[in-house]
């Protein structure tokens, strides 16, 4: 797949992308790992800046993007906390972006609102990642959480896949769906009945021959990864309804004799009570492997959307 393909290309869903360039992103991926771990500092975006726009709280993605860019020798700009910008004195998120445009070479954006990456990266002409917007898509995760599947079993076609808990404003889950509708594998969608994956997106699958199941019991038995998911407080309308299923799937050390002895649980973080510490230090752990590998996919990402050959 050629450089000019990639150079500028706005990064804003994981539905724009094929599978083949999904695989190319991950094989991309896997060769910056490779340039990461050795000795040679890696400069290829020397002179380059990027600019983080974080409307919404972040840890890992800002901060991944971030190393990432600094790993590559390029500089940052941005900001995290929404309040200190213009935006509190009336300006558009379309005005915002067109302003940094001028001050940097990439831009990653969260924003709250559904599609914001989408109208942000409309009037410009340097590229635009979309960091998650709102409830709707989360691609450099799943890229990233791709690459974690890849790694640990070499494949993903075959793998059976079960989603945990918030189904329905989950973007990393989403986006995740979306991207496995290119490849054939099984999936189980696990959820309280209020927050149930939407049935769009269930439609979607089960039109391209994925075999979807959804049920509320914790049935994990036959998966090779099981991906959990906080249940996003921050998007119920109603907190009552948010109180009534805030717990309604605790994995803990009781459902370590049901798993399958490879399998692995993933979590995009942050977690709040749905994965207990003790999973931490087991075999079938790898949320933490997982954010770190958010790393290399970026650093390869942000090269190839600014044209540069690695
Ligand atoms: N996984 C993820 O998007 O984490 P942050 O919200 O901390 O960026």
């Amino acid at each position: 797949m050629s450089l000019k393909h990639w150079n500028k290309k706005h990064i804003i869903s994981i539905r724009d992308f094929s599978r083949d360039e999904i695989d190319f992103v991950l094989k991309k991926s896997a060769l910056m790992e490779d340039k990461l771990s050795s000795s040679k500092p890696v400069k290829l975006m020397k002179g380059r800046i990027l600019a983080n726009l974080f409307f919404e709280p972040s840890t890992r993605t800002r901060m991944s993007f971030e190393t990432a860019m600094k790993r590559l020798g390029g500089k940052t700009v941005g900001f995290s906390v929404a309040e200190t910008t213009s935006e509190a004195k009336g300006e558009t998120i379309t005005d915002t972006v067109r302003v940094v445009e001028g001050y940097a070479d990439v831009i990653v954006l969260r924003h709250p609102a559904e599609g914001a990456a989408r109208v942000a990266s409309e009037n410009i002409k340097i590229p635009l990642i979309n960091g998650g917007d709102g409830a709707n898509q989360h691609p450099t995760q799943t890229l990233l959480d791709l690459y974690t599947i890849q790694k640990e079993y070499k494949k993903i076609d075959g793998l059976s896949i079960a989603m945990v808990g918030d189904l329905k404003y989950g973007r990393t889950v989403h986006s995740l769906a979306n991207a496995l509708e290119s490849y054939n594998v099984k999936l189980t969608f696990i959820s309280p009945r209020e927050l149930k994956m939407p049935k769009r997106m269930v439609n979607r699958l089960r039109d391209k021959n994925i075999e979807v199941k959804e049920t509320t019991k914790l049935n994990i038995g036959n998966a090779d990864v099981i991906y959990a998911t906080r249940i996003q407080r921050e998007r119920f309308p109603d907190l009552q309804e948010f109180e009534r299923v805030k717990e309604a799937y605790v994995l803990d050390e009781i459902i370590l004799n049901k798993l399958k002895d490879d399998a692995i649980i993933m979590h995009p973080l942050p977690r709040v009570s749905e994965i207990s510490p003790e999973i931490d230090e087991t075999r079938h752990a790898r949320y933490f492997q997982q954010s770190r590998n958010g790393v290399p996919v970026r650093m390869a990402l942000l090269c190839l959307v600014c044209g540069v050959d690695f």
